[in-house]
């Protein structure tokens, strides 16, 4: 792992920010989660465009402009020597990637929640190996539990941006976990399942993708968008349309998209048999289009 704080390389043990940074008191900060194939950044501009919206919805004036954040994403991920011992477990286009996670805050200040307390906005990158999942979870699929997530609790933020404030989803995760799932199926306020706690849902239906439209509330996930692009290339009818979990229950397959997951096929739901138990041929489909995109 390797750490750039505010442009310059330090060890991840001395990478360290102030008790009074504000993302650390108020989760007042944005980031984005970029990963690598073969070394190299994947979809770097539709990241950076979304930590840029990110950032506007919050009235957060980063530290760096996007031309300076792509230079310093660049710079640490160069820094990162090669991995020793790659997971076997990993898939075999996922060994040896990085994630880069950069985050920007608005910075230290006196205690308050007054935005114009901030001083200074810092900016950071974390280049770390990425965690995917095993490529025996691509083959099987994986499980999800549909959670309801407080959307009235103080502190809940435009889903549109990509905040710290993801106290929400972490909560979401850990119920998922409890019942050994992999991923928490948020339920929006309307009784329509909106997106996963780090991921966008997918459903085949009737033949035809679908997916929850941007306007329910959603991160414009980067591998979503790019999904849906794929789909339209292939000729694979797709909309964007409300799911309810009877709609979840009752697909023919179902997955996930995340830039760390990519596609990831779901074969059960909230314990029970979904997305008709197997990795279906839609998927499986969308899956080697992907890869031959990606990699
Ligand atoms: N999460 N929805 C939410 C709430 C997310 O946090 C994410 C991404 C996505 C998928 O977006 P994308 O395809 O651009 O990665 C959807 C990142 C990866 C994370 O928090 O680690």
């Amino acid at each position: 792992t390797v750490v750039n704080l505010d442009g310059k390389l330090v060890p991840p043990a001395k990478a360290t920010i102030s008790v009074f940074d504000r993302g650390f008191l108020y989760g007042d900060s944005v980031y984005e989660v970029v990963r690598t194939y073969r070394r190299r950044p994947f979809e770097l501009d539709a990241h950076l465009a979304r930590l840029a919206r990110s950032a506007g919805r919050l009235g957060l004036e980063p530290a760096w402009d996007a031309p300076r954040t792509r230079r310093e994403l660049l710079a640490t991920l160069a820094a990162v020597p090669p991995e020793a011992d790659p997971d076997p477990e990993a898939a075999p286009w996922n060994q040896g990637q990085l994630s880069l996670r950069v985050i920007m805050t608005r910075g230290a200040g006196e205690l308050g929640l007054d935005p114009a307390l901030a001083v200074e906005p810092r900016a950071l990158v974390i280049a770390s190996p990425l965690r995917a999942p095993p490529l025996a979870a691509y083959r099987a699929g994986v499980g999800c539990r549909i959670v309801g997530v407080r959307h009235e609790a103080p502190g809940a933020v435009d889903p549109g941006a990509k905040t710290g404030a993801h106290l929400a989803n972490v909560l979401a995760v850990r119920e998922a976990r409890a019942s050994g799932a992999h991923e928490a199926l948020l339920l929006g306020a309307g009784g329509q399942v909106t997106e996963g706690a780090s991921s966008n849902v997918f459903a085949v239906r009737a033949g035809a993708l679908v997916t929850p439209p941007l306007g329910a509330g959603i991160l414009a996930g980067v591998t979503r968008a790019l999904v849906l692009e794929l789909a339209r290339e292939a000729g694979l009818p797709a909309r964007e349309a409300p799911l309810l979990p009877a709609d979840l229950a009752g697909a023919e397959e179902l997955f996930l998209t995340s830039t760390a997951r990519e596609i990831l096929p779901v074969t059960s739901l909230d314990g029970r048999p979904a997305g008709g138990g197997r990795v279906g041929p839609v998927t499986t489909r969308l899956g080697a289009l992907f890869r031959a995109r990606a990699d």
